[in-house]
């Protein structure tokens, strides 16, 4: 399939792997890469910049394919030494990088001065529209399905999408809520040129984390993610467990007046004890809605190449299924 996306990256089906915390590591943004889409190891679950060269170096032995870094704007009181995290970027031959979280803006002009086409993740047209303003070569439109923050406007793609189309003149790929083929043609058919997907890419044989969470993303439902850290205003979308249940009963208890102090527990150092120790009660981990099609736990490669036959048989026999005759005959005119 030929998108504006597959084009733009040099990729050959228009799926990306987002960033993912103490998931994007080489083993898994190899993997997607050498099965035609582009993956992503994530910036700064390397706790230095000399340990991301090191990961870099390491998915360079995986894939000869091009693969990119996410780098996550945080707030400002915890800034991590992003200068030096691009320097690694691009010391490593880096050509793509995802950026999330706060606007990337100040740091485009080292970006670009490195030939690095920079796609930033947003969950908003006007965040869109200001990614695209900055210099951002592409869009990831984020919508409220997502795992991870969707931000404050729960606007969920099937809105949000159509909107995005009618204001960007860059393209972009739909982030949210995808597992299948019925959601890349359904994003196709709403403007995006491609997919990018988080969660269904965790249950995959090549997923360096521990087996418990393949299991738990294969035995939850759609209705089993919970938003937390909202009255922060950093939304955060997660799989139900027992520490997420202790977390809401304080967000309850403390209202408007909850800090980040008063759930550190919960949210803090969660992440190696669930990805690395498979402690599926540790607290909030990233997951979208989408758990609820996650049914099987496939080599990257068999869900990459399922999700292309099944589209490619979605659009040839459902959607031209429905054309009449004369529409039919005057598409193989065409
Ligand atoms: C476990 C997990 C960790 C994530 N960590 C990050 C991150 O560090 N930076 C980031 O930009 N996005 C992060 N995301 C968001 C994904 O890159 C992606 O945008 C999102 O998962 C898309 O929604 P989906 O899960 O419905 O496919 C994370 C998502 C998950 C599920």
């Amino acid at each position: 399939m030929k998108t504006a996306i597959t084009e733009m990256f040099n990729i050959e089906h228009p799926i990306i792997q987002g960033g993912m915390h103490f998931v994007g590591f080489a083993e898994l943004a190899g993997a997607v890469s050498n099965a035609g889409g582009l993956g992503i190891i994530t910036g700064l679950t390397q706790r230095t910049p000399e340990l991301l060269a090191k990961e870099i170096a390491r998915c360079h032995d995986l894939t000869d394919k091009p693969f990119g870094v996410n780098l996550t704007f945080l707030p400002a009181f915890s800034a991590p030494p992003y200068p030096e995290y691009i320097a690694a970027i691009r010391e490593g031959g880096i050509k793509i990088v995802e950026t999330a979280g706060r606007s990337p803006e100040q740091y485009m002009p080292a970006l670009k001065a490195a030939g690095i086409k920079v796609i930033h993740k947003c969950t908003s047209v006007r965040h869109s529209l200001k990614a695209e303003q900055i210099g951002c070569d592409a869009v990831s439109v984020d919508g409220f399905e997502c795992g991870g923050h969707p931000g404050e406007d729960d606007m969920p793609n099937m809105i949000l999408l159509p909107r995005a189309a009618e204001e960007l003149k860059i393209p972009f790929v739909a982030s949210g809520g995808m597992a299948d083929a019925r959601g890349l043609v359904a994003v196709l058919a709403m403007g995006a040129a491609g997919m990018n997907m988080g969660t269904r890419f965790i249950a995959t044989k090549e997923a360096p984390v521990h087996d418990n969470v393949k299991k738990a993303l294969v035995a939850a439902s759609e209705l089993d993610t919970r938003l937390v850290m909202r009255a922060i205003r950093n939304t955060e979308r997660v799989l139900k467990n027992a520490g997420v249940d202790r977390l809401l009963e304080i967000e309850r208890e403390k209202g408007a007046k909850l800090k980040i102090e008063d759930i550190r527990d919960e949210v803090a150092g969660v992440y190696p004890k669930v990805m690395i120790d498979g402690d599926m009660d540790a607290g909030a981990w990233s997951c979208g809605m989408v758990v609820g099609l996650i049914h099987d736990i496939p080599t990257v490669k068999e869900l990459i190449d399922r999700i292309m036959a099944d589209a490619e048989e979605l659009i040839q026999n459902r959607l031209m299924g429905f054309l009449d005759t004369e529409s039919k005959a005057s598409l193989k005119v065409a």
